[in-house]
């Protein structure tokens, strides 16, 4: 038995309103679409057809970021209904061989593996098994009309329906699988003569009744489609929940859910705890007794074990084991903190190395700098990388003692053990071992204040 998934990808999502095809917006970590793709995983099907139409190559190109798949896209270039498009899947070529054919909207990011698994299962020996759902509100869906025997007859667009119809609470949630042979030859005759004068993909379940339809139901959670901003504000809130829960059972502290964001895209391990206000976005991976939070975004960044990252943001940064960041620290791509160092309130760091133990702990700029171990930056420190054209290195040995309000005027090197004074701008390489200083001598003009409130108190 070959199996495929037909995911319905090619329109626009008038009700969202957007310049971007509606299966592109993102929520919790991932397209809408690559949402649905990810449920098809592991359903090891042989073939996953996309049908894109709209901003057809970005489409296409998002979709084939999902991995494990055996990915088809073709083209429906005039939108003329859910049937059209299985139908141009058909005639392009893109299912032949394929006994079973499992359709699904692209815009259903909440579905999930195992009721696809079940249609799957209930369909040999019958034309199709479609996955149902009831709602409380059932507006915008088709209804799902049955015989006095409970037997499925047929289903009626929302615009379609009569008063009488419109009161069924059962609803399709475009997700069926098929015989292939018998949905192709239903597909052929199509008609258009409806409200919106559409190649529905709904008017194949009449003819095939005969063969047999059978409904599958689910939870309407698992089945809901997003049509608007809204509906998908409500889809994110439940995968980000369903992710959470996950995380909780590996052994994960998360110590409040509702406002904790981790994307589908990211690892925590077992034993770290995310504190309130936590945002891990992109490819960001926290290891075991990792503390992150609270009031902390991190996005393609690693957290190595039982490291602190406080009130921070950090994008494309690498913080080492036991290294600890914050508050109201700010690491940008490319900043990488080694075991035990630290980078505390008001620093921003970034395409920079802290050696081992190192610490910038207050106030400072740290750009394309390498520092060794053991090394102490003082108080607003700041590298100068830029000279307006071009960055500049800098480079800090171990064991050096920057002195506060140093400026390092790169590219300039600072030798291991050595200092700088306070204040200082520093220009020239500083040798291992040494002081530079480069501020004036101190001037004291002593009985100052009292000769000042003479001349101005007379
Ligand atoms: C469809 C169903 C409806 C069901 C609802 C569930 C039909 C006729 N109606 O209605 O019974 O309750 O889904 O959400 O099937 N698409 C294409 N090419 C097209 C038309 C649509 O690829 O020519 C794609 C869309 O991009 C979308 C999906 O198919 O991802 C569903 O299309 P949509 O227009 O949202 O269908 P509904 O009106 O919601
Ligand atoms: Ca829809």
């Amino acid at each position: 038995m070959s199996r495929a998934a037909v995911v319905l990808a090619a329109g626009m999502g008038t009700r969202f309103k957007s310049d971007l095809a509606k299966v592109l917006h993102r929520v919790a970590g991932r397209s809408l679409l690559q949402w649905v793709l990810s449920a098809l995983r592991p359903l090891e099907l042989d073939r996953v057809v996309v049908v894109v139409g709209h901003q057809a190559d970005d489409v296409a190109a998002d979709a084939a970021q999902v991995p494990g798949l055996t990915l088809v896209t073709v083209h429906q270039a005039e939108q003329r209904g859910t049937g059209h498009a299985v139908r141009v899947a058909f005639e392009d070529g893109a299912l032949e061989g394929i006994d079973s054919v499992m359709v699904v909207p692209g815009d259903a990011p909440m579905v999930a593996g195992a009721p696809l698994a079940e249609m799957f299962a209930a369909q040999p020996g019958n034309a199709a098994a479609m996955m149902t759902t009831v709602l409380d509100d059932p507006a915008g869906y088709g209804r799902i009309l049955r015989d006095g025997d409970g037997a499925v007859l047929r289903v009626v667009e929302e615009r379609d329906a009569t008063p009488a119809q419109r009161a069924v609470r059962e609803v399709n949630v475009s997700m069926y699988v098929f015989d292939s042979v018998a949905v192709r030859r239903e597909l052929g005759r199509l008609r258009t003569d409806n409200a919106q004068g559409e190649e529905y993909l709904t008017d194949v379940v009449e003819p095939l009744v005969g063969a047999g339809v059978v409904a599958v139901p689910a939870p309407p959670v698992s089945v809901r489609g997003v049509n608007d901003r809204a509906q998908m504000a409500a889809a994110g809130a439940v995968l980000r929940a369903g992710m959470l829960d996950l995380l909780m059972r590996d052994g994960v502290t998360v110590v409040d859910p509702a406002t904790t964001y981790v994307g589908a895209g990211c690892v925590v391990a077992a034993d770290a705890t995310l504190l309130p206000g936590t945002h891990l976005e992109g490819a960001t991976s926290i290891a075991a007794g990792a503390v992150i939070g609270p009031d902390t975004r991190l996005v393609d960044t690693t957290v190595e074990a039982g490291a602190e990252v406080t009130y921070t943001v950090a994008v494309s940064a690498h913080i080492g084991p036991r290294a600890t960041v914050g508050p109201f620290t700010y690491l940008r791509p490319g900043a990488a903190l080694a075991d035990r160092a630290k980078a505390g309130a008001f620093v921003e760091i970034k395409q920079s190395v802290v050696g081992e133990g190192s610490k910038v702990p207050h106030l400072s700029y740290i750009g394309n700098t390498v520092i060794g171990a053991g090394t102490n930056i003082g108080a607003a420190t700041v590298t100068v990388n830029y000279d307006g054209y071009r960055k500049h290195q800098t480079t800090i040995g171990d064991r050096v003692r920057i002195g506060a309000d140093t400026m390092l005027v790169a590219p300039v090197k600072v030798g291991d053990d050595a200092y700088t004074g306070a204040g200082s701008v520093i220009t020239s390489d500083v040798p291992a071992g040494a002081l530079a200083v480069e501020r004036n001598q101190q001037r004291t003009i002593e009985g100052y204040a009292e000769r000042r409130r003479a001349a101005n108190e007379t």
